[in-house]
């Protein structure tokens, strides 16, 4: 079965990649999932504030994270590769673009601005196929829509103005505009958008009257925000698209593919499966292809975008109110 896709200007065998996590940033474990038959690899983020208090509590939760989660605990690697500072960030895209074949997409995460390009270039310089931009911006309660959308718009064009690698951003779901924040980073010359970055929420202890963490690895229940969005913006745009979170299974990477994906990470399923459940999605993939007497994967892309419907937001407006009356 021929499962051949395009994202970022690479043709690809498949839609399957890891996307960016700790078990991307041990040599061993990208061995592991390239010998499972991953498109590319999606490394983890080289973090802006990588040393600031607020980071490091987060990798220590994740930290506690890798030791929770039982099945996890073989194959989740140590998260000393992955509080990675620049340097050693750089010498780890050059160690893992020499052990795979594979395009290797490296990941800058950040929310302001100065360094960003400069950055770009050391990353492309060191090998990296590409760059994943996750612009997590947290804005402050005064800023407007506008400022916040214009800071990733700049963010984006100066790193795709900083190298000639293809470049991806991947974006939160919280923006009150994303069709027309998407096609501002489509003219920036941006070569693909990655639907969705997680946003992790933290729960109340009623009884301790705490915030707590929940754990990081997601559900399928995520997934269809994500579908829902690629499918409104994929047949629309010149960009290409990563659906990412939520995907646990072949079903969800169809759902994705069919709502028009280009790509389709992963990161919860192979913690929870390990990296070698990656070939499981891609063997179910071709299977049911087949049974549902496909001829290739691109039949099947898209087939589901809303770019078929003359306008899809009233299309989502009817759905959404007979929803609620019916
Ligand atoms: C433990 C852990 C670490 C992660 N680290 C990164 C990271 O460094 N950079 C990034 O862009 N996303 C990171 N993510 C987010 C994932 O790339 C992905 O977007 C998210 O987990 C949703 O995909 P999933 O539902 O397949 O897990 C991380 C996720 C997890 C669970």
């Amino acid at each position: 079965m021929d499962l051949s896709t395009r994202y970022l200007g690479f043709d690809l065998p498949h839609p399957l990649m890891p996307g960016a996590s700790p078990m991307t940033g041990d040599l061993d474990m990208v061995r592991r999932i390239e010998d499972a038959g991953a498109a590319a690899i999606c490394l983890p983020s080289l973090f802006e504030e990588k040393l600031s208090k607020e980071h490091l509590s987060i990798l220590e939760h994740e930290e506690s994270v890798a030791n929770s989660v039982a099945e996890a605990s073989t194959f989740f690697p140590s998260l000393t590769s992955y509080k990675l500072g620049p340097e050693s960030y750089l010498e780890r895209i050059r160690k893992i673009r020499a052990a795979v074949s594979v395009p290797v997409i490296a990941s800058l995460n950040g929310a302001t601005r100065p360094g960003w390009p400069e950055h770009a270039k050391l990353i492309q310089e060191a090998g990296a196929s590409a760059i994943e931009l996750n612009v997590f911006l947290v804005a402050r309660l005064d800023d407007t829509a506008a400022k916040v959308e214009d800071r990733v718009v700049k963010i984006a064009t100066d790193v795709r103005n900083a190298v000639t690698i293809p470049v991806a951003v991947k974006l939160t779901p919280c923006f009150s505009a994303l069709g027309d924040l998407v096609r501002r980073i489509e003219e920036a010359g941006v070569n693909g958008v990655v639907l969705f970055n997680r946003v992790y929420q933290p729960d109340i202890d009623i009884e301790n009257l705490e915030m707590v963490r929940r754990g990081p690895l997601s559900s399928a229940a995520e997934l269809l925000l994500r579908v829902r969005w690629v499918s409104i913006l994929s047949g629309r745009s010149k960009c290409s698209f990563a659906v990412s979170g939520g995907v646990q299974d072949v079903t969800d990477v169809i759902k994705s593919v069919m709502a028009g994906a280009h790509a389709v990470q992963t990161v919860s399923a192979l913690m929870r499966h390990g990296p070698e459940y990656l070939k499981t999605m891609k063997d179910d993939l071709t299977r049911w292809l087949e049974e549902h007497e496909y001829d290739s994967l691109k039949q099947m892309q898209g087939s589901m975008d809303l770019s078929r419907s003359p306008n899809p937001s009233a299309l989502l407006r009817a759905s959404y109110v007979s929803l609620v009356e019916g």
